[in-house]
């Protein structure tokens, strides 16, 4: 049986989640991980809380507490957002456990013993105020690449390159207008630059038509700039300690340890389920695929790789299929203006009504560019998709056999080649939602399963089955058994985009069975007699005024 580890960056716990980090990493992850499940395939969902680095220190200072009260609060909220959404994780660790810390230093001492660090004293910028070294978010100035004014010590958001702090241009202390000073101390880097030909000659020679456009493009314009050596540990008081006496009062870079995350997760999962969490990691016939926004393109193309690399007896990943960011209204998704649909917010307006996100996530995925999320499309794609194309053609289904039938599948009698071509087309879209999962096409994938909905529509209208109830109940019965497979097929197709619905429709039609994937109609999946319960709506439809009050919401921010 094929394995599959596949991660979705672990959020930082700063801040709750948002709109966003779901349509660009955790949707399209979860569908990846609920289809491999439903193909029989052997999968490990990781993910967890990052909860070192700078960005926690800074939100630490800004609400007057401690590093620990942010991670905690904002991991109580993240996990709970993910759980509503049934982003079904194998595991959802925290990169503060022991655990995480045990695998992250020991992958330190490890890469230290085997002198892949080059160790240097260097000059850092420095805040004389604060006392404290600036690093990564500590620090912003202009951008040496693109010239973006905000950019990080470490990154620059803007271009997604990887910077080191004294790149910056103008640097700016962030946590004083002080300009900073310049004070020397020691650090340990991984040598990128020794393997650059390893990317080249893994990525770059072998990915170009499996990996995404963006994915492959951004690697490539990194390797043709050349690498440079990169600092691994820091001088700050947040984060694991560097396992080493000479590096006293430093931590590790929280690049450094949170890819690791990945691995510790997956022994704690491992340990929780008597599994070995090295077939996860070290065999090779194992695929690896992280889900990622476009800025963790080069942590997880380029320096992750590189540290499993250097240790060795790692597998790389098979793919990184990484996402372009979504927009809000137009404008920019930002966590500072709160310009953002929060998740625990979301789920307080519309309960129940997680499927209607996950499936206008879907429909918009920046998969190839950065697209926009409207409050007026969320409420087209509702009534005009989910109410008007799945939930009626379900609904009509369901009561014309409660109806005729008092809920029992009548036998077919007589069937004509149309019947015969909308199972076969039915079919053909299972496939074609296969091919498109499996190369990350999830918007595709998305459409194509509510076209199962569309053609089932169609074949009513066609059919007409209402009309030759008196006349040809024969032929009305043949009608509605095929209809009810093709209600049948959508609840399992749908499954990975639109969990909880899936588990009511079934629940409607009172099946249980498993099928796997590419047996979903090989035979009829419900039977002549067989006794389902009577309808129950799937999806309603979204007013005005709630969607005016959530636009609302948004103007408020605006002031
Ligand atoms: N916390 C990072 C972010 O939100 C992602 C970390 S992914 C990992 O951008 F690989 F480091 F785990
Ligand atoms: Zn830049």
């Amino acid at each position: 049986m094929k394995r599959y580890t596949i991660t979705a960056a672990l959020p930082y716990t700063n801040g709750p989640i948002h709109i966003g980090h779901l349509s660009g990493v955790y949707i399209p992850a979860d569908i990846y991980a609920r289809y491999l499940r439903l193909c029989g395939k052997d999968v490990v969902f990781i993910c967890g809380s990052d909860e070192h680095g700078v960005a926690i220190s800074i939100k630490a200072s800004k609400e007057t507490t401690t590093p620990k009260s942010i991670i905690d609060k904002y991991n109580k909220i993240i996990r709970k957002s993910f759980e509503s959404f049934g982003i079904s994780f194998d595991n959802y660790s925290r990169t503060s456990r022991q655990i995480h810390h045990d695998t992250a230093s020991e992958f330190f001492k490890k890469l230290n013993s085997s002198n892949k660090f080059i160790e240097m004293t260097s000059d850092q910028l420095f805040d004389k105020n604060h006392n404290k070294f600036l690093a990564d978010r500590f620090v912003t100035g202009t951008c040496p690449i693109c010239s973006y004014k905000n950019a990080y010590g470490d990154q620059c958001e803007k271009c997604g390159s990887s910077l080191n702090a004294n790149d910056l241009i103008n640097p700016k202390s962030t946590l004083t207008s002080e300009i900073p000073i310049l004070k020397k101390t020691k650090h340990w880097y991984l040598p990128l630059n020794k393997y650059e030909n390893f990317i080249r000659d893994w990525i770059l020679d072998t990915h170009k038509d499996d990996w995404k456009v963006n994915v492959y493009g951004q690697v490539k314009s990194w390797i043709d700039d050349g690498l440079k050596p990169r600092a691994v540990t820091r001088d700050l008081d947040w984060g694991i300690p560097v396992p080493t006496k000479e590096a006293k009062g430093k931590v590790l870079y929280v690049w450094f340890d949170a890819p690791i995350g990945y691995i510790s997760s997956t022994k704690e999962w491992a340990r929780k389920n008597k599994k070995n969490w090295e077939d996860y990691w070290k065999n090779d016939k194992t695929e690896l695929v992280h889900f990622i926004g476009k800025d963790n393109i080069v942590f997880h193309c380029i320096i992750f790789p590189s540290m499993l690399r250097a240790h060795g007896g790692y597998i790389l990943p098979k793919n990184v299929p990484a996402n372009e960011f979504l927009n809000l209204e137009g404008e920019k998704i930002s966590t500072s203006k709160n310009w953002a649909v929060w998740i625990h917010e979301y789920l307080e307006d519309f309960p129940n009504k997680q499927d209607v996100m996950r499936y206008v996530l879907t429909a918009i995925m920046p998969e190839t560019k950065d697209s926009d999320f409207t409050w007026k499309d969320f409420q087209a794609k509702n009534n005009n998709e989910l109410v008007a194309i799945y939930g009626n053609f379900v609904n009509r289904v369901i009561v014309l056999i409660n109806k005729y039938y008092m809920g029992k599948i009548p036998k077919p009698e007589l069937y004509t080649k149309d019947d015969e071509d909308i199972i076969n087309s039915i079919k053909q879209i299972r496939d074609k939602i296969s091919l498109t999962i499996e190369k990350f096409r999830f918007r595709e994938a998305n459409s194509e399963m509510i076209k199962i909905a569309r053609i089932g529509n169609k074949y009513l209208a066609d059919n007409e089955p209402w009309k030759k109830i008196k006349n040809n109940p024969e032929r009305t019965k043949t009608i509605l058994f095929i209809s009810i497979q093709i209600v049948s097929a959508l609840a399992y197709l749908s499954e990975p985009f639109l969990p909880f619905t899936s588990i009511k429709l079934k629940g409607i039609l009172k099946i249980e069975k498993q099928i796997e994937w590419k047996e979903i109609l090989s035979s009829n999946i419900i039977e002549s007699g067989h006794k389902i319960n009577r309808e129950s709506l799937l999806f309603e439809k979204i007013e005005d005024a709630e969607i005016y009050n959530q636009e609302q919401k948004l103007e408020i921010t605006k002031k």
